[in-house]
């Protein structure tokens, strides 16, 4: 059982899939995390993230253990994730990582569930469910803005809604695999549902493929 999450920054993509993970057995692969695993391993060895070279032999010293670390929780780990993200060898790179996991998730699961951009289109265009989840940017900017005010009580709305923008356009119109839903995806618009109605309306799609 392979369920893809697709979908733009801040959408809920995240907490939706570790709670489907959780209530159907499922690994759970966050696909973000490799991306920012690699800018982050460019950037500490000095090396620009939109360099091809340095950041496909990045890309290859990625390893299981680093996606946990919280520091590539930053925004400008997420920036430049976004940047490494749009060079063709470094999704190369990063490809059989997410497949194995797909094909072959932890011992005890019945499955797997990963979320990114590409998961239903290009990782596993086979998955047997294929949600994208979008809302309007304004409603992700002012989700990502909460967020990071609890850090940072001088983060700027205006400035967060600009950076999603950027970060939506440079993921959406780059060559290689960008943002979409794949033609066989069920749309959820999260703009104005809360996560316990988004879970619900997704369990209930992939609980009907369980049922199968
Ligand atoms: O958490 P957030 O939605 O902000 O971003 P993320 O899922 O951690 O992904 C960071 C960046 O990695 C994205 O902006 C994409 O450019 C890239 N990415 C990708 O290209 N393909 C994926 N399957 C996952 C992430």
């Amino acid at each position: 059982m392979i369920v893809a999450i697709d979908g733009p920054a801040a959408a809920g993509k995240g907490t939706l899939a570790r709670r489907i993970a959780a209530h159907f057995q499922l690994a759970y692969l966050d696909t973000g995390a490799i991306y920012r695993a690699a800018a982050f391993q460019a950037v500490a060895a000095g090396d620009d993230p939109a360099d091809p070279v340095a950041a496909e032999a990045a890309a290859k010293r990625v390893r299981a253990e680093q996606l946990a670390d919280p520091k590539l929780r930053d925004e400008a780990v997420g920036k430049a994730a976004s940047v490494v993200a749009a060079i063709p060898g470094v999704r190369a790179a990063l490809l059989a990582f997410q497949r194995d996991f797909a094909s072959h998730p932890p011992a005890g699961s019945r499955g797997a569930v990963l979320d990114g951009r590409d998961i239903g289109t290009v990782v596993c265009p086979l998955a047997d469910v294929k949600l994208f989840v979008t809302a309007s940017a304004e409603a992700r900017a002012l989700r990502r803005f909460k967020e990071l005010q609890e850090q940072d009580p001088g983060a700027i709305y205006l400035r967060v809604l600009q950076d999603m923008k950027d970060r939506d356009a440079r993921d959406s119109q780059r060559q290689a695999a960008p943002l979409a839903p794949a033609p066989d995806a069920v749309v959820l618009d999260t703009t104005a549902l809360d996560a316990d109605a988004v879970f619900k309306m997704a369990c209930d799609i992939v609980g009907r493929k369980v049922a199968l």
